[in-house]
């Protein structure tokens, strides 16, 4: 039997989000440049979507640059902004034809033009598309995202004075980018590393962590039924115990 065959089709997570670590130890294992690795990342990031809607998970966040990683080498940095465009210029018929929808969080405002104006083209043909969501992080810092929302909040209400003590957890959670997606049931990260690199660390308050030895450009569309099959072994219990969780179902 397959591992996708093993999945229990009524506990499929609903979002899952992926910390794709391991594209330069992959290349540097190969003698070859880092951008190689990157490239192959973005293959392995196609294969982790078609896989994720192949089951039904309605949302997948991929964490493709962080805010920390424009401090790279300029030359990486420059490669990472190519292939996203030549990805985006590649992959954006076939989103379509997939009933994809893109969404991006992060700070895009920090975007070279071109690549912005790509992005909010390709985000834009896909509003309609009702299946998967493909949510890329971009320029994203969870940090930055939490100071940010703070800041709207205040912005909003500096002229407009509000019971403080009413603001609930929902309430804020709307300041954020993804005020309009579910929070993450799983997390993945690859490449070995027990980190959350600042992602997403309001929404995955109460994710399942997984953490795979596997490099991100071997991480096939197995590694990912894999994770979901460890996922659904697992029991959440938000904070109860056992025993209410058994008296629940
Ligand atoms: C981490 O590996 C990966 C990144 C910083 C970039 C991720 C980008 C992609 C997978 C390609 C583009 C994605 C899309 C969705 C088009 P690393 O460079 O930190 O690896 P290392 O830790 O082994 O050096």
């Amino acid at each position: 039997m397959s591992i996708k065959e093993k999945l229990d089709t009524t506990k499929i997570p609903q979002h899952v989000a992926v910390i794709m670590d391991g594209n330069g130890r992959w290349a540097a294992q190969r003698g070859k440049d880092r951008l190689e690795g990157h490239n192959q990342g973005a293959k392995a990031a196609r294969t982790t979507v078609e896989a994720a809607a192949e089951i039904g998970v309605k949302y997948v966040t991929l964490y493709a640059f962080s805010m920390e990683n424009w401090n790279r080498p300029k030359e990486e940095v420059a490669g990472l902004m190519a292939l996203l465009l030549s990805s985006i210029a590649s992959q954006l018929d076939d989103l379509i034809k997939n009933n994809i929808r893109l969404k991006i969080i992060g700070d895009t405002s920090l975007l070279p033009p071109e690549v912005l104006s790509q992005v909010n083209n390709a985000v834009a043909k896909s509003q309609q598309n009702n299946g998967l969501t493909a949510v890329i992080a971009l320029s994203y810092g969870s940090r930055n995202e939490i100071l940010n929302a703070a800041k709207k909040l205040l912005q909003k209400y500096q002229n407009n004075p509000f019971d403080i003590d009413s603001l609930t957890e929902e309430d804020f959670s709307k300041y954020l980018y993804t005020y309009d997606i579910p929070d993450p049931e799983l997390l993945i990260r690859t490449s070995g590393e027990l980190r959350i690199s600042n992602f997403l660390l309001w929404q995955i308050s109460y994710s399942e962590l997984y953490f795979t030895d596997t490099l991100w450009p071997d991480f096939s569309k197995e590694d990912f039924f894999e994770a979901i099959y460890q996922y659904q072994q697992r029991e959440r219990r938000f904070g109860k115990t056992s025993q209410q969780i058994a008296t629940l179902k």
